[in-house]
């Protein structure tokens, strides 16, 4: 036998024994991979959700788009924005040149306006430096505006099929129920862990399909409050099934004025300039509109720290006048 024959062998036997050692650590047998495989698939093929960006010749513009307008926006929101959005804007070069003003009064119920003008950039910088086709690799996609590593990941997997694991927090929620025994709704895996499960149980070829499948899962049954481990076609394989109870969680902690996140005031004022004629009121106007007859001087003085946000974040235009603050849309 010559020396390169056996050192392949060495090789194949050293990998051969790999699932071995993962079943040990983390419970992933090639048996157990092969089970998870087999539920999950069957169930997708009989029960996946119809959402307006899934198809089987996906069109990486749709993908981006709803991508970044799912990162904090529920599915059934987006797949009732997402058909409108594209009439206004159908292409890719169309939105690259769409104003501030144009894209956050496209962006109307979705929330988390910031995002609006990062895609706008993100969709200028790919006309200008990749001759308007959007990237396929992970590495390349997270360098663009409001694109992170989930984002980066679902679009290198669901608009161009590349095998790349995807970790969202369905995901991430189902990893740490299946793979530990987790009594807390709230008890997830760090994300580093998350990640390193998701290359350990990336099928072959198919994990556009596979981590669809986990979000559907996630979003259907493995639910953040309480799973509905009854229904869930993994149960019978999960470490956690009908362990779960529900705890309160302690709100995030976030700036308030009276007791309000300031992101739900930026969006209230937003919300306002979108359906005033000419997008545009004085601040008069405003201050009413927010706190009707009880306002305070603090509430004058909280409404000029939110405007000047707004107008550095490029969201809005502040014109002063002797007799008053006009906030508009910017341009
Ligand atoms: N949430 C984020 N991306 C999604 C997708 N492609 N399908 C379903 N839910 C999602």
């Amino acid at each position: 036998m010559f020396l390169h024959q056996i050192s392949q062998i060495i090789v194949t036997k050293t990998t051969a024994i790999m699932p071995m050692i993962n079943m040990k650590k983390n419970v992933l047998s090639r048996h157990r991979r092969y089970s998870l495989h087999k539920t999950v698939f069957d169930w997708f093929t009989h029960n996946q959700k119809k959402l307006p960006w899934r198809s089987e010749t996906p069109d990486p513009y749709i993908v981006l788009l709803s991508e970044i307008m799912l990162q904090q926006t529920q599915t059934s929101r987006i797949a009732e924005k997402l058909p409108h959005f594209l009439h206004q804007f159908p292409t890719l070069q169309s939105l690259a040149q769409a104003s501030n003003k144009q894209i956050i009064l496209a962006w109307q119920g979705m929330g988390y306006n910031n995002r609006a003008l990062r895609l706008r950039d993100c969709a200028k910088i790919i006309v200008e430096n990749y001759h308007g086709v959007i990237p396929d690799d992970v590495e390349t996609l997270r360098t663009l505006p409001g694109i992170g590593a989930y984002t980066a990941s679902a679009i290198a997997s669901f608009a161009y099929f590349h095998n790349v694991p995807v970790v969202d927090v369905n995901i991430r929620r189902i990893f740490s129920r299946l793979l530990h025994k987790v009594t807390n709704n709230h008890d997830t895996i760090s994300e580093k862990e998350s990640w390193e499960i998701a290359m350990k149980l990336l099928p072959d070829n198919q994990g556009h399909i596979w981590h669809q499948a986990l979000m559907d899962i996630g979003s259907l049954f493995c639910t953040a409050r309480l799973p509905r481990c009854l229904e869930c076609p993994l149960s019978s394989d999960c470490q956690s099934a009908f362990t779960i109870i529900e705890s309160k969680k302690t709100a995030k902690p976030e700036p308030l004025h009276r007791s309000v996140p300031h992101r739900i005031w930026r969006g209230k004022i937003i919300e306002l300039l979108r359906k005033s004629p000419n997008h545009s009121e004085d601040e008069k106007t405003i201050l009413h509109a927010l706190f009707q007859e009880n306002q305070t001087n603090i509430d004058i003085d909280f409404l000029h720290f939110i405007l000047q946000k707004l107008e550095l974040n490029n969201l809005i235009e502040l014109n002063k006048s002797p007799h008053a603050i006009i906030v508009s849309l910017k341009e």
